[in-house]
C-alpha cells in the first residue's frame, strides 16, 4: 500500500543542491502550495487595479466627467479591497500550513537520523550544535520560505497585471520594461558566489559559538569553583568576536547589493515617467495624462517588484545555507548500523569475548587486544586495573557503543554484529557514575520509556533500591519533580533513583562503571546494598577503582594497557601474589 505523500519519508537532501532539496519538500505538499498559489492573484488583485482606477479617476477629472462614473470606481476598489481578507486568510492557512508542516518534518528527521547516529558522532559533535541544527537552521529554512515565496508571488503577480494592463493601452511602452530582467540578472550573478561563502562563514561561527555557550553551561559549576570566571567569559568572547565580524561582513555585502538594485531600478523608474511624459508632450504616441500616470505607475511597481525580489535573495542565501547545514546531519554516515538486523527477543545473558581486539577511531594505540573472556549467564565480573587500561570500553563493547575491531562478541552464542543492538539494549541497564536523571516527576524517570507499570511495581524498586525514604520525605512523593538533570537530589539519591530506574526494567545484564565512586562512605554503604540486590540472578559487569566493593564478584579480571593480565576470584588473585594482590597492598595503605 502507497502512503499519502505527505507521510511518506522527507526526499533525500543533498547539501549540493539546496534548492533542488527545498523543491522536494515542497512538492511533498503540492495541492495546498498550488492551491495558495491560484488563490494568491485575486487576494492581490488591489495591486494591480489601482491603477486603472486611479488613471480612470484622473481621466474624469479633467474631462469633468459625471459623478456616477466615480461612484462605480469606488464600487470596483471597494470590492476589490474587501475581497481580500478572507482570500488572505485562505491563503495563510494553505502556504503557512504547508511551510510548517515542512519544518515538522524536517525536525523528525532530523532526530530520527541523530538516533540511528553511532554514540562515537555524539562524542565528536558537541550538543549545543545539533541544538542549533534541529531548532535554529529549520527556522531559517520556514522563514526563506516563507519571506521568499510572498514576494515573489506577490511582485510576479503585480508585474503579470502590470504587463497585460499596459498591453492594452499603451503596447509601445513594453520594450521599455523588458529592460529591467537583464538587469536584475546581472546584478543577482555579481552577488551570488560572494553571499554563498559568506553565509557559510556566519553560519560556521554561529555553530562554533553555540558549541562554546553549551560548553559554557555544562562546565559552570567546575568554572565557578575554580574562580576561571574571566576565562570562561574570555573564551566565549572570543566566540562571540567570530560571529560579530561574519555577522558584519554579511550584512555589509546584503547592503551594498540591496542599495545597488534599488537606485538602478528607481533611476530606470525615473527614466520611464519622462519618457511617458515626452511622448504625450511631443504628440509622437497617442496618450492621455491619465495614462502617463498609470504608465508610471506601472513601471514603478515592475522595477518595486523586480527590487522585492532581489531584496530577498539574502534570506534566500541563508536559508539555502541552513539546508546545507542540516544535509551535514541528514548525509552523515557514521550510522550505528543496526536495520534489517536480527532483533533479540530475549536474552539468557552468556556473553563471549572471542580474542577482541578495538582500537577508536584516530587513537595511537589499541584500547583492547586479544581479549577473551567468556561469562555465563548470571555471574558477576568485576574489571580492574589502572585508569586506561581498558575497562569502560568493555563494557562500550558489550552495550554495541563501539564494535570490536578485530574478533568477536557474542551474545547468548550469536555474533553481536549480526544482531539489532538497539532491541538487545532493551534487555540491559547501565548504572554509570553519574546518572543523569530528566526535568520530569522521579516516577517518570523510573518508568522512563515503558508503556505502563502499575504502582506496586515502583513501590517495590524503590524499596530494592533503597530509595522509598527519598520519595517518602518529599512533599509530593514520587510526584515530585526532580529538576534538570535531577539537579534536586544529592549524588547518592540520584543513584538509587536510577538503580530503580533499573530495577523496574528488570534486565538480563546489568553494567555498573564506577556507581559508587563518585560518594561519600554513607551513601555509598546503601547505593551498594542497593547494587547487590539488583546484581542477584543477573549477568553484571562492574567497574570499580574501590576494591572493596567487588570483592564478592564470582570473578575479577585484572586488565593492563588493554591486556588481560589476571583472571580469576579474589582469593585465588590474592594467593596467587601477583598485580591484584599489589593493587590491594595499595588501596589499603
Ligand atoms: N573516545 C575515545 N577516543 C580515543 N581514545 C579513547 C577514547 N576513549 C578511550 N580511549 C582510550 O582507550 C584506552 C582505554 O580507555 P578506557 O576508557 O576503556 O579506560 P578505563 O580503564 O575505563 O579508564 P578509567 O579508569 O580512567 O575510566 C585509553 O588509552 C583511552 O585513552
Ligand atoms: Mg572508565
Amino acid at each position: 500500500m502507497r502512503l499519502p505523500r505527505e507521510q511518506q519519508p522527507i526526499p533525500e537532501i543533498d547539501a549540493n543542491h539546496p534548492l533542488r532539496a527545498v523543491l522536494g519538500l515542497v512538492r511533498r505538499h503540492r495541492s495546498r502550495v498550488i492551491g495558495a498559489v491560484l488563490v494568491f492573484p485575486l487576494k492581490d488583485s488591489p495591486q494591480w487595479l489601482m491603477p486603472v482606477v486611479t488613471a480612470h479617476v484622473i481621466d474624469i477629472v479633467v474631462v469633468g466627467g459625471p459623478p456616477r462614473d466615480l461612484a462605480l470606481w469606488a464600487a470596483v476598489a471597494f470590492v476589490a479591497l474587501l475581497q481580500n481578507y478572507p482570500t488572505h486568510v485562505l491563503y495563510t492557512k494553505l502556504f503557512m500550513g504547508a511551510v510548517r508542516q515542512i519544518g515538522a518534518d524536517l525536525r523528525n528527521a532530523l532526530t530520527e537520523r541523530l538516533q540511528s547516529l553511532s554514540i562515537g558522532f555524539h562524542h565528536r559533535t558537541s550538543a549545543s550544535l545539533v541544538q542549533t541544527k534541529v531548532v535554529r537552521d529549520v527556522e531559517n529554512i520556514e522563514l526563506m520560505l516563507q519571506q521568499v515565496t510572498h514576494p515573489i508571488l506577490a511582485q510576479t503577480t503585480v508585474v503579470m497585471g502590470a504587463l497585460i494592463m499596459t498591453a492594452l493601452s499603451v503596447p509601445q511602452f513594453l520594450p521599455v520594461y523588458a529592460l529591467t530582467i537583464p538587469i536584475a540578472v546581472v546584478i543577482r550573478s555579481a552577488i551570488a558566489r560572494r553571499s554563498r561563502e559568506r553565509n557559510e562563514a556566519f553560519r560556521l561561527d554561529v555553530e562554533a559559538f553555540s558549541s562554546r555557550v553549551g560548553e559554557m553551561a555544562t562546565l559552570l559549576p567546575i568554572t565557578r569553583a575554580h574562580g576561571l570566571e574571566a576565562t570562561a567569559q574570555a573564551r566565549i568572547a572570543e566566540g562571540a568576536e567570530g560571529v560579530r565580524t561574519s555577522g558584519y561582513r554579511l550584512d555589509l555585502l546584503n547592503g551594498r547589493f540591496q542599495s545597488l538594485s534599488w537606485v538602478v531600478l528607481q533611476m530606470l523608474s525615473v527614466g520611464c515617467l519622462m519618457l511617458g511624459a515626452l511622448a504625450a508632450v511631443t504628440g509622437r504616441v497617442e496618450i492621455t495624462a491619465g495614462e502617463v500616470v498609470q504608465l508610471s505607475a506601472y513601471f514603478g511597481l515592475i522595477t518595486g517588484g523586480v527590487t522585492q525580489v532581489l531584496m530577498v535573495l539574502p534570506i534566500a542565501y541563508k536559508g539555502l545555507e541552513s539546508v546545507r547545514s542540516i544535509a551535514e546531519v541528514l548525509t552523515e554516515p557514521d550510522l550505528e548500523e543496526n536495520a534489517g538486523k536480527r532483533a533479540v527477543t530475549s536474552v539468557t545473558g552468556d556473553l563471549r569475548f572471542d580474542r577482541v581486539g578495538f582500537r577508536y577511531p584516530d587513537a595511537h594505540g589499541h584500547a583492547l587486544t586479544d581479549v577473551t573472556l567468556d561469562i555465563r549467564s548470571g555471574e558477576t565480573v568485576a574489571f580492574v586495573g589502572r585508569s586506561g587500561s581498558g575497562k569502560s570500553t568493555m563494557l562500550n563493547l558489550t552495550l554495541g557503543f563501539v564494535r570490536p575491531t578485530s574478533g568477536r562478541l557474542l551474545i547468548d552464542g550469536v555474533d553481536a554484529a549480526t544482531l539489532d543492538l538497539r532491541t538487545f539494549r532493551r534487555h540491559v541497564s547501565v548504572v554509570p557514575q553519574e546518572s543523569v536523571l530528566f526535568e520530569g516527576s522521579i516516577r517518570d524517570n523510573i518508568t522512563y520509556g515503558l508503556a505502563e507499570v502499575p504502582d506496586h511495581l515502583v513501590r517495590q524498586a524503590l524499596e530494592d533500591a533503597n530509595a522509598a525514604e527519598i520519595v517518602d520525605a518529599l512533599p509530593d512523593g514520587w510526584g515530585t519533580f526532580v529538576g534538570e538533570r535531577g539537579a534536586r537530589l544529592s549524588g547518592g539519591q540520584r543513584q538509587r533513583i536510577a538503580i530503580a530506574r533499573a530495577l523496574v526494567r528488570d534486565p538480563r545484564i546489568l553494567l555498573l562503571d564506577e556507581a559508587t565512586s563518585a560518594l561519600d562512605s554513607e551513601s555509598e554503604a546503601l547505593v551498594q546494598d542497593a547494587l547487590d540486590r539488583l546484581m542477584h540472578g543477573r549477568t553484571t559487569l562492574v567497574v570499580a577503582h574501590r576494591l572493596s566493593t567487588i570483592r564478592g564478584a564470582d570473578r575479577i579480571v585484572v586488565l593492563d594497557a588493554g591486556h588481560i593480565v589476571e583472571i580469576g576470584s579474589h582469593e585465588e588473585l590474592m594467593e596467587m601474589n601477583g598485580r591484584y594482590a599489589r593493587l590491594q597492598e595499595r588501596q589499603r595503605r
